[in-house]
């Protein structure tokens, strides 16, 4: 591979992820049955795998399957997909993804402090959910190893596998490794409360290549290294003893292509006939998140509750469509918000409904996807509120689906797309109820020549920056490191 080259046609991609873009489940035939999962990753990369190069992605399926015949014939059909499983018992599933990463990093990482409510046993879980974490990370490593040739990049993906690059790396010093963060990472001041701060930083750090969304989040990962490890920090990433991982920011888009020609398909536009109909004379605002509570639901209903409460005179004109797609359902954070965002929901159309309409129309499920284009372009106002948010690429995706309409997105400034899209939306603090209702009546009152404006800008950036330049420019920059980094260990 030649410095300043990006990916050559003949060089493999091995993207490795906690999850298979592919949930299976087996149908009464006994065959398998795949279908695609939601979160932005899954969608991100979903436009990597349609590039030119040879790229296999190596995951967890999502499912238990018995050593057997039933794994061997799920491994086979996925294989013909290009995807590698990595089975994994239940109850490493349940210490690892529900426990480490869920319940530890994915908090952590979204500033929302460890457990203080610390029972007796609480030390000892922990070590338990630390201890499948690094048995997980070593699976997902012998499934690389099993795959990996000489000359592949690998592509390690998120807080699940942030073990890998350091295991794959003292099996085979010269692979060709990176790691990308999907989640923002928090100021070195609350991650440095992780018990296993350093065995983690110092396993990331052996990646060739470290990239995050945003220029921030990447600053934080270089002051945790420097304070927590003591290592220097540079304008370029970590060094250790004249040694440099480098560290940058590569924020991630979407396929505008795959909703441009959605948009065009017949099945889509026939549901955006129907809604059109079903929501006449009203106007309608969207929110489409996995049922998260980073992604902020509760403090989104209440800012249109205060909103109605405000404006009384809307209440019949008005339709909030909520998808909230289930996601984690085993940990008891999940489920206790699933009650929290049912008892908000039920009192709004409570207070607020008629006979006729109810003001807010919830759904507990995830929508196909000629549905969710549909919704996407027939709504006025899209309201992204996470508390924290890597990127949140639901604001893109109905950015892509407004071109004819013009439609507003309300966003948080705590989401990294408020860093993108910050120009044609409407930002908010999520923590501010008020703030919330103001941009509410500002995203519904807007003038067209303001709206079209604000969307022109988005459409442009969300048009420009794509998930394949994403993927291009990491790879790029990940083969030139690497190079970089083999002429120096040879001088
Ligand atoms: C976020 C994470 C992804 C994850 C997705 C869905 O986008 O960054 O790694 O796949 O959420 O969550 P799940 O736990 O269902 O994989």
């Amino acid at each position: 591979v030649e410095v300043g080259t990006g990916p050559n046609e003949d060089q493999r991609l091995l993207v490795v992820a906690n999850r298979l873009p592919v949930s299976a489940q087996k149908t009464k035939h006994g065959s398998w049955d795949l279908q695609m999962t939601a979160g932005g990753l899954v969608s991100a990369l979903r436009g990597v795998q349609q590039q030119s190069f040879e790229a296999l992605w190596v995951g967890w399926p999502g499912v238990n399957v018995e050593i057997g015949k039933d794994q061997q014939t799920l491994t086979d059909a996925l294989r013909q997909q290009h995807y590698v499983p990595v089975y994994l018992n239940p109850s490493l599933v349940d210490l690892h993804y529900n426990g480490f990463c869920n319940s530890v990093l994915w908090q952590l990482f979204h500033y929302v402090p460890l457990n203080t409510e610390s029972k007796l046993s609480e030390t000892k879980t922990l070590q338990k959910q630390w201890a499948a974490y690094q048995a997980a990370n070593h699976a997902f490593a012998e499934a690389v190893l099993k795959v990996h040739r000489p000359g592949d990049v690998v592509w390690v993906q998120d807080y699940h596998l942030m073990l890998l690059p350091g295991i794959l790396k003292t099996r085979v010093p010269d692979m060709k490794v990176g790691w990308f963060l999907h989640t923002p990472f928090p100021s070195s001041e609350i991650y440095r409360a992780l018990p296993v701060r350093e065995e983690v930083l110092k396993a990331v750090l052996k990646s060739d290549l470290i990239g995050f969304h945003t220029y921030d989040y990447a600053r934080h990962f270089v002051s945790a290294c420097t304070r927590i490890l003591g290592l220097e920090g540079t304008p370029e990433g970590v060094e250790d003893n004249g040694l440099l991982t480098r560290v940058a920011a590569f924020p991630i888009g979407i396929d505008p292509d795959r909703f441009k020609e959605a948009l065009g398909k017949a099945d889509v536009k026939a549901h955006i006939a129907q809604l059109r109909q079903r929501y006449a004379g009203r106007k309608v605002m969207l929110g489409v998140d996995r049922l998260d509570m980073i992604k902020g639901i509760p403090q989104k209903l209440l800012a249109f509750e205060k909103f109605l409460e405000e404006h009384p005179e809307w209440a019949d004109k008005l339709q909030l469509v909520q998808i909230a797609v289930p996601s984690r359902v085993d940990v008891p954070e999940y489920q206790r918000l699933r009650s929290m965002v049912h008892q908000v929901v039920g009192r709004i159309n409570g207070a607020y409904g008629t006979l006729t309409h109810l003001p807010i129309h919830h759904l507990d499920k995830q929508l196909p996807f000629h549905e969710l284009c549909a919704l996407y372009a027939v709504t006025d106002v899209a309201l992204v509120t996470s508390l924290r948010d890597g990127m949140n690429l639901v604001s893109y995706e109905y950015v892509a689906c407004q071109r004819d309409n013009a439609g507003v997105l309300v966003l948080s400034e705590f989401a990294g797309a408020a860093q993108s899209l910050g120009a044609g939306a409407i930002l908010v603090n999520p923590w501010n109820v008020t703030d919330m209702a103001n941009a509410i009546e500002h995203a519904l009152t807007m003038s067209n020549e303001e709206r079209r404006e604000r969307h022109r800008q988005n459409y442009h950036h969300v048009t420009h920056h794509t998930v394949q330049t994403w993927a291009d420019v990491f790879i790029t920059e990940l083969n030139d490191t690497h190079v970089e980094a083999e002429l120096r260990t040879k001088h």
